[in-house]
């Protein structure tokens, strides 16, 4: 049997074992199959009560692609794709269990990020004349929606059917200093192509929000090393500049003759040490956000907002959205002190982030696309990250 045909033996087992429940999925180590099941998590380490309500891992497969999903944060613990030989890999950085997830040091592994994704500056914002106050987790500034994000509560999980799960959070009325009691619904769907994701949200007083998935992505497989030599292309020929605490500055610049130019396939590792850029400098790398051309016209879903490349998987992820920004983190502050799953480690810059979003700091710059959600409007984004092989 070659190893495109082992890689969907695994899966089909995997299929059967599945019941489509609401419950967490047998566990991927019952099954038949030693390939892609073989390198998911035992759901067993996920079940625990947080917060008074009960974690959970969930499996969501379609016969090519298989993930892995916790309620923990809404997190994407597992996403396994084939390589160029039909070898299945897991292309996302996670733990094993969920006592890694609540005290490990690295806190966004495959997150939802909200009320508020990025940072807000100096934990402040107006919104008709009153300024909230939220919480400073971040030097000077809110990252990632403050204290205790939308990854570090627990969800609802109702699973749709087998490669589709729908989680469901209420952020109330001043919870991290947000106004608005604020439902959001993440919906994960492993399509034909790839993974999907929809953001839903509604709430009932005016709110800013700005939700993302945080995923660390190695096309090479997780804990395998640099991801320096992966090839990056973004569809995006300006880029928002920062101050030395990563928040924009406020102007847009053009990418052309920086190191921010990845309008062309070119190597994450190539310009990333190019600290006489000051902009490298302040980033320790790459940690900025990218204004996609995407957003500018009707293309979202057929223009993908970037491409990357596994230099050994020959993994090739697009990835798709209709928002305006893409924030691209390379991994700068890994330090190889989180055990990831199979006793791999996640050493300086062995992921990246594509995090599509809107811009960091959008509720104090006027000028930035709105992140304002009123009452009565419905607020919907997707993204899909679409995965092939060459
Ligand atoms: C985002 C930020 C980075 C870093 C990571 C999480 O990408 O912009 O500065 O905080 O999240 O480690």
């Amino acid at each position: 049997m070659n190893k495109l045909c082992t890689y969907l033996v695994g899966l089909s087992a995997l299929l059967l074992a599945d019941c489509g429940n609401n419950q967490p999925a047998v566990s991927a180590t019952d099954t038949k199959s030693p390939t892609a099941a073989s390198l998911l998590p035992n759901p067993d380490n996920f079940r625990d009560t947080v917060d008074g309500k009960t974690t959970g891992l969930y499996f969501l497969n379609n016969g090519k692609l298989a993930a892995a999903i916790t309620n923990y944060g809404a997190r994407v613990v597992s996403l396994i794709v084939p390589d160029k030989n039909g070898t299945p890999t897991d292309v996302v950085l996670g733990y094993d269990s969920i006592g890694k997830y609540l005290h490990q040091p690295e806190t966004y592994f495959g997150a939802i990020v909200g009320r508020y994704g990025n940072r807000i500056a100096n934990g402040k914002f107006k919104l008709n004349g009153k300024e909230y106050t939220l919480y400073k987790n971040n030097g000077p500034n809110t990252l990632h929606g403050g204290k205790k994000g939308f990854g570090a509560v627990v969800w609802d999980a109702r699973k749709l059917d087998t490669s589709t799960l729908q989680l469901t959070y209420l952020s109330k009325d001043g919870e991290e200093g947000y106004p608005g009691n604020l439902t959001v619904t993440v919906t994960y769907r492993l399509d034909s192509s790839g993974l999907r994701i929809d953001y839903d949200a509604a709430t009932d007083k005016p709110t800013v929000l700005n939700l993302t998935n945080h995923a660390y992505f190695n096309l090479n497989g997780q804990g395998s090393g640099t991801i320096n030599n992966h090839l990056l292309q973004l569809t995006a020929d300006h880029y928002t500049p920062v101050d030395s605490t990563l928040i924009p500055t406020g102007k847009v610049e053009p990418v052309f003759g920086t190191p921010f130019d990845f309008t062309k396939p070119t190597t994450i590792g190539s310009r990333i040490n190019d600290t006489a850029n000051q902009q490298v400098k302040f980033g320790k790398g790459y940690d900025h956000n990218f204004f996609l051309l995407t957003a500018m016209g009707d293309d979202s879903s057929t223009i993908p907002s970037a491409i990357a490349t596994g230099d050994l998987s020959g993994i090739v992820m697009r990835v798709f959205t209709d928002q305006p920004g893409i924030q691209f983190y390379s991994g700068n502050f890994m330090q190889g002190t989180n055990p990831l799953k199979g006793g791999k480690t996640d050493g300086y810059r062995t992921a990246f982030c594509l995090e599509t979003q809107h811009f960091p700091n959008s509720p104090n710059e006027p000028l930035f696309p709105s992140t304002v959600l009123k009452p009565g409007e419905k607020y919907h984004s997707s993204t899909q990250f679409e995965f092939t092989a060459k």
